[in-house]
């Protein structure tokens, strides 16, 4: 590790993260690219030296948050006579490019998702350059080539990218657009990764990818991986006792992913697979390329191969052109399904997307009554899934100390929270909890004897 001691001055790095796990990650290399340079983590924007703002396009919101952060920086970075280095990254930064800067000319640096590994070089010319640094391109060599290894101490679960990039095109979406075409990491560098993170602490590696089980690439044994193959070698590290994946795509879940399912224990049995719609008219208008019934039958060969599996899906209400009569087919999808968790959203036009400029765009009351419906049955069938765990003894795994004194929290195999009555310092062990009670979105227990605090052994090949 590079200390911050001696010859650099010690600085203070601010990272605001917005979207998705993605970005989660990426901010955490960004942290890394910069800690060479004395750059150390703070919370307070009023003492930042640097504040990078991590940001997200996939919903007009999202990014509106990103200029109203923006207005209360200036004031910060006033008060510190303008000593201040302020970058906004992400998908926002991708998308906009010198748009930000013509709005907000108080930011230095404007960087998209592909430029991560030369931030050093861009806060040098920033100091320098009168105007804006501005690299949105998508550069041809390998930013994952050219970050350096994670050092900082993980938590007990960790995130892995390796994937980035989308070329479905779905008619609503900006991904493909911010984050360039679909890129897979190569094999060796995935397990030398996940290999480290354990090392550093990590017992559950989420690997992280736009269409994640896209994934492809050269195995160590010269052969054609796909993402099922990877998973299976990866569950082969010693230490390293769950494995999840996100976000798949529908068309990518292969036979070989599924039968992953069934033989690998150490894929959690809980999968987020977005189905956005219900009706085939809708889903076809949305370029997913599958209907509902290719979705119900999916989950249906995932269930045969991992019967205790739970699902979690994404939802779009009033996507354009979308009737009465879709809004039900989406109702029945997810009734039929019944899904763990879910999330759903308001369909919100994104410049540049087809769905922008469809016709038939839906009136913002008829969007909002569609959600309502359709997150009130989620929301039922999450408390449903929650209750339906009281009473059963659940391997938990323990993330840390609970909000009260005495109390230890953790996941479930399925992902959801758990407070239970406990020791301490069990953080990273896997322990049996007998459920007492499931809540809308979190379940309590208390630890069940005897209690198997050695760490997990590896599954049998
Ligand atoms: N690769 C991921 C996409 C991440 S975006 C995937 O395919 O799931 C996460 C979710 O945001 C999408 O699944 C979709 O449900 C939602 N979303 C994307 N664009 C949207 C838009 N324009 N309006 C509303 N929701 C959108
Ligand atoms: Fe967006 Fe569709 Fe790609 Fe997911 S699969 S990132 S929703 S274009
Ligand atoms: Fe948002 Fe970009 Fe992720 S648009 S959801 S941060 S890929």
């Amino acid at each position: 590790m590079t200390e911050a001691t001696g010859t650099a001055p010690r600085k203070r790095l601010l990272i605001r993260t917005w979207g998705c796990q993605m970005n989660v990650y990426d901010s955490a290399r960004m942290a890394d690219v910069l800690a060479p340079l004395g750059y150390a983590p703070t919370e307070a924007a009023e003492e930042a030296d640097m504040v990078i703002l991590n940001t997200c396009h996939i919903r007009e919101k999202a990014t509106e948050k990103v200029f109203s952060d923006l207005g209360r920086l200036r004031e910060a970075k006033q008060a510190k006579g303008g000593d201040m280095v302020i970058a906004v990254a992400g998908c926002v930064a991708q998308a906009e490019g010198a748009e930000i800067t013509a709005r907000a000319p108080w930011v230095d640096i404007v960087l998209g998702p592909q430029s991560y590994h030369r931030l050093p070089e861009m806060v040098a010319r920033a100091s320098r350059a009168a105007g804006a640094v501005i690299e949105t391109e998508f550069p041809p060599e390998d930013k994952f080539d050219h970050l350096p290894e994670t050092t900082a101490p993980q938590g007990v679960t960790a995130f892995l990218t390796v994937q980035e990039g989308c070329d479905k095109f779905c008619s609503f979406c900006v991904v493909p657009y911010t984050r360039g075409s679909e890129y897979s990491r190569p094999a060796e560098a995935v397990i030398a990764e996940a290999k480290r993170l354990v090392a550093l602490g990590a017992r559950e590696i989420t690997l992280l990818g736009q269409n994640v089980n896209a994934w492809h690439g050269e195995g160590p044994d010269g052969r054609a991986w796909t993402l099922g193959r990877l998973l299976r070698r990866l569950a082969e590290i010693p230490g390293l006792a769950r494995l999840r994946y996100t976000t798949s795509h529908p068309r990518d879940m292969d036979d070989d992913l599924i039968a992953a399912h069934g033989d690998t224990p150490a894929i959690m049995p809980f999968l987020h697979l977005p189905v956005q719609s219900g009706s085939d008219r809708i889903l076809k208008m949305m370029n997913r390329g599958h209907t509902a019934d290719d979705y119900r039958r999916l989950v249906d060969r995932l269930r045969a191969a991992r019967p205790d599996l739970a699902l979690s899906t994404d939802i779009i209400a009033g996507h354009p052109g979308e009737s009465d009569a879709d809004h039900e087919a989406t109702m029945a999808l997810i009734r039929d399904t019944g899904f763990a968790q879910a999330f759903s959203f308001k369909y919100s036009a994104r410049p540049g997307t087809p769905a922008a400029t469809m016709a038939g765009q839906a009136a913002e009351e008829v969007k909002d009554s569609r959600l309502a419906e359709i997150q009130a049955l989620l929301r039922d069938q999450q408390a449903e899934f929650n209750r339906s765990r009281g009473g059963m003894v659940v391997e938990v795994l323990v993330t840390g100390p609970g909000r009260h004194p005495g109390q230890m929290a953790g996941r479930t195999p399925w992902l959801q929270p758990v407070h239970f009555d406990g020791l301490a310092n069990l953080a990273g062990r896997i322990v049996p909890v007998k459920i007492l009670a499931g809540h809308p979105n979190s379940l309590s227990g208390a630890m069940a004897a005897p209690v198997n605090t050695e760490p997990r052994e590896r599954p049998a090949a």
